[in-house]
């Protein structure tokens, strides 16, 4: 039998902990499949006396994960950290540096110094496998890297975090709060140590930016995303895309334009009757739109502990199969220092349709001046629809809008108009509309 391949797994939380329970509960089938035992042999976290749910016997203890990562007791270092400095980012670097293997399911710090940390595994001719960084147990970066080979990509879009998706799923299907929704989502420990970086869309965007570097081999661009998250979205809006045959939806998107490429993370209206709509709960979705293939969808579990390690054991034993000497295949899918620089298509151009909702002052004329501030900016209505004074009677009513595809510019121009005409009682809302298949 050939020597076991020692894993360091630092990091024990929600996803390494069950990463190490995998690995020994599937011990034999694992070592059957890759010609190789897979040995957990060194572990490190914060808290050394939690109680992690899985055997950890006589497995290395480091305090210090950096020190794990340049430990010789080691193979591969898998890093789960979480966080786009300081541990994370000093051990991924160690362990590449001194020839490791990495395997990571962290998206925040690929996004920030991804593109630096390939360079490093390149030149020192180890892997860097992120499987689980982009919707958590669908294997999208192998798709995407490996089974596309040829491909050119026009778009990618997609369902890329689970906790949203949860949330959204549930206030439309059971009409709960926002905040109830997420605190079950962190309870089941789908969401990220900080929240609000999956409802401002942060998360979205992190994945986003590694999908556009693969999908068009450009530089990793995550600050350059045009983002809103769902914080904003209330129970108004979900009713209202429903009565007009959509559902809302946070979608990353990345489409090659004339000007460039456009990357955007905002909640999204998408027909209700589309396949995009029906995926429900903490269930991620990418769509990728290419000359040769055509468009593919590929859906599965987007968060938590298993789902999770599913991804991060399939990358492990990819290490375990690769056989030495042999020469692996960039992290990006092009030779990191051949990544082209991102050129940014500019928001205020993106063409499409619009969902506007404006609670305005119950008032004679308010209507037409909505209307004629749409006309002026050479927006096409499909629908406007106004909705009686509240059952409260107060001085206020809905004005909701779908537009015909427009511009970004356009609408902002409009909305802007409106809000100076002193009509409206709120902030206005506007919701993208998204063509999906
Ligand atoms: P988590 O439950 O918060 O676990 C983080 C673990 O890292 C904990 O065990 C913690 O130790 C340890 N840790 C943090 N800082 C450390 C340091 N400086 N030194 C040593 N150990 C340290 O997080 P998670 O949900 O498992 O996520 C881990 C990574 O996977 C993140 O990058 C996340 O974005 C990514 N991810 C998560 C999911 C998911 O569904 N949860 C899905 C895909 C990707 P203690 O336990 O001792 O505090
Ligand atoms: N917090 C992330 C999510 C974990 O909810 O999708 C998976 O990356």
């Amino acid at each position: 039998m050939t020597e076991a391949l020692r894993i360091g797994i630092a990091g024990l939380g929600t996803v390494g902990a069950s990463v190490a329970r995998v690995l020994v509960e599937k011990a034999a089938e694992l070592t059957r499949q890759c010609g190789r035992p897979i040995t957990v042999t060194a572990v490190s976290a914060r808290d050394r006396g939690k109680d992690r749910g899985v055997d950890l016997g006589d497995i290395a203890w480091f305090d210090d994960p950096v020190e794990l990562a340049r430990s010789n007791g080691i193979d591969v270092f898998v890093e789960l950290m979480g966080g786009d400095e300081g541990a994370p980012r000093e051990a991924v670097k160690a362990a590449l540096e001194a020839g490791r293997h990495v395997v990571t399911a962290n998206k925040a710090l690929l996004a920030k110094h991804g593109v630096a940390l390939a360079e490093i595994a390149e030149k020192k001719g180890v892997l860097l496998n992120y499987e689980a960084a982009v919707a958590g147990g669908i294997p999208v970066i192998k798709t995407m890297r490996e089974a596309m080979a040829g491909n050119s990509v026009s778009r990618v879009f997609g369902i890329l975090n689970g906790t949203c998706n949860y949330i959204l799923t549930r206030m439309e299907a059971e009409g709960l709060t926002f905040e109830a929704c997420l605190k079950d989502a962190q309870r089941l420990g789908y969401a990220e140590a900080d929240p609000t970086f999956d409802i401002e869309g942060n998360d979205t965007a992190h994945k986003l930016s590694i999908l556009t570097s693969l999908a068009f081999g450009t530089r990793i661009a995550a600050n350059d995303i045009y983002l809103e998250g769902i914080s904003n979205i209330t129970q108004a809006d979900i009713r209202a895309a429903s009565d007009l045959g959509y559902r809302i939806k946070l979608l990353g998107v990345a489409q090659r334009t004339e000007s460039g490429i456009e990357q955007r993370v905002h909640p999204t209206m998408v027909p209700t009757a589309s396949v995009i709509a029906q995926v429900h709960g903490v269930t991620n979705a990418v769509a990728i739109e290419t000359d040769i293939l055509g468009e593919l969808l590929l859906s599965g579990p987007g968060a938590g502990g298993n789902a999770t390690a599913s991804a991060v054991v399939g990358d492990i034993a990819d290490i375990a199969k690769s056989r030495p000497g042999f020469q692996h295949g960039p992290v990006f899918g092009r030779p990191a220092k051949e990544l082209k620089p991102y050129k940014k298509a500019q928001m205020r151009s993106h063409a499409g349709g619009y969902f506007i909702r404006l609670t305005v002052h119950d008032r004679v004329g308010v209507f037409a001046a909505v209307a004629r501030r749409m006309a002026d900016n050479d927006i096409s209505l499909e629908s406007i629809v106004q909705h009686a004074a509240g059952a409260n009677g107060d001085d206020k009513k809905t004005v909701i809008l779908v537009t015909h595809e427009t511009t970004e510019a356009a609408v902002r121009k409009a909305v802007d108009g409106v809000t100076k005409d002193g009509h409206l009682v709120d902030k206005p809302q506007v919701i993208r509309i998204e063509r999906a298949g």
